[in-house]
C-alpha cells in the first residue's frame, strides 16, 4: 500500500468538511480501501463524533506531532464503519505543525489506501500543513456565493502550490432543489464551478438523516440520498466512471 493523501478545505467554515470527511472515508472503506481520517481542527473536534470514536481516544493528533506518543498509538478504529480509523484532534488548540505532520503522513502510507486530511475553515495551520503534504485537494463548499468566492482564493492557492488543476476537485454540500434558479442567489452547477475554477467531484443532497447520524455517533441509513452520493464521491475518486445526479 502506498496510500493517496486527500485534504479536505473550504475557507469558509461550517460547510461539512469533517462531515464529508466521514462519508467519503467510510464510502471509500465499503469499497474495500483501508483509510486513516485525521482532523486537524485543533480545539473544535468533531469528527470523533461523527465517525463513533467519541471517548475511545487517548492520544491525539498534538501528541503525535509534539512528540508525545508514536502516530500508531492515536489510531482508533471506527466502530462503525469497518476499514476506517482516526486520529482525533485535540480537544484544545495548539498549532498543527507542518513538518512533523509530512512526518506521520509518510509513515503512514505503507498501511493505508487513503489518508485523508480534515482542515479548519480559513488557511491557517492545518490548512497550510495539509497543504505541503495532500497529493489531492477536495474543496467542500455550500451553495452560496460567500462560500463560493472563499473557495476560489483557497483553490487559488492550492493551485500555486505546485499541483496540476486535476488535483484540486469541488465538492458541493448541502444541495436542495432550491440552492439554484432565477430565485437563487447561485444559478446552477455550472455557475459554481466556474466561480472557483475547480473540477466537481460530487454533489452531495442536503440530508435531515446525515446531519442527525453526525450529531448522534450514528450510521446514516444506506438509502440516504447524501450516503449514495457519497458512495459515488469515493468511485469517482478511485476512478470509476459514475454519472453525477443531484
Ligand atoms: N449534506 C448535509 N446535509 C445536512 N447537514 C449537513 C450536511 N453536511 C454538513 N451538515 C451539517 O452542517 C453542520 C456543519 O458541518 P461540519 O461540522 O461537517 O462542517 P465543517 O466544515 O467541518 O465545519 P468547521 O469549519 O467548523 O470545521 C453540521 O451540523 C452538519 O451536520
Ligand atoms: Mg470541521
Amino acid at each position: 500500500m502506498n496510500a493517496q493523501c486527500i485534504m479536505l478545505c473550504s475557507g469558509k467554515g461550517g460547510t461539512g468538511k469533517s462531515t464529508v470527511s466521514v462519508l467519503l472515508g467510510a464510502s471509500l472503506a465499503r469499497l474495500g480501501h483501508k483509510v486513516l481520517l485525521i482532523e486537524l481542527d485543533s480545539g473544535l473536534r468533531s469528527v470523533d463524533i461523527i465517525a463513533g470514536v467519541y471517548g475511545r481516544t487517548v492520544y491525539d493528533i498534538e501528541d503525535v506531532l509534539c512528540g508525545r506518543c508514536e502516530g500508531g498509538k492515536a489510531i482508533v478504529s471506527s466502530p462503525l464503519y469497518t476499514g476506517l480509523s482516526v486520529i482525533s484532534a485535540p480537544y484544545e488548540g495548539g498549532e498543527v505543525l507542518a513538518a512533523p505532520l509530512a512526518r506521520l503522513v509518510t509513515a503512514m502510507r505503507p498501511y493505508f489506501d487513503f489518508i485523508l486530511l480534515d482542515t479548519a475553515a480559513g488557511m491557517g495551520a492545518p490548512f497550510t500543513a495539509a497543504d505541503r503534504i495532500a497529493d489531492k485537494a477536495l474543496l467542500v463548499l455550500t451553495p452560496d456565493p460567500v462560500a463560493l468566492r472563499d473557495g476560489k482564493i483557497v483553490a487559488d492557492r492550492l493551485l500555486a502550490s505546485a499541483r496540476e488543476q486535476s488535483a484540486v476537485r469541488l465538492v458541493m454540500n448541502r444541495v436542495t432543489r432550491e440552492s439554484f434558479g432565477k430565485r437563487a442567489a447561485v444559478a446552477d452547477l455550472d455557475e459554481c464551478i466556474d466561480t472557483v475554477g475547480a473540477q466537481l467531484l460530487a454533489v452531495i443532497p442536503e440530508s435531515k438523516p446525515l446531519q442527525l447520524a453526525g450529531a448522534n455517533g450514528s450510521v446514516p441509513p444506506a438509502a440516504d440520498p447524501a450516503v449514495i452520493a457519497g458512495q459515488a464521491m469515493a468511485k469517482r475518486l478511485c476512478g470509476q466512471r459514475v454519472p453525477l445526479t443531484y
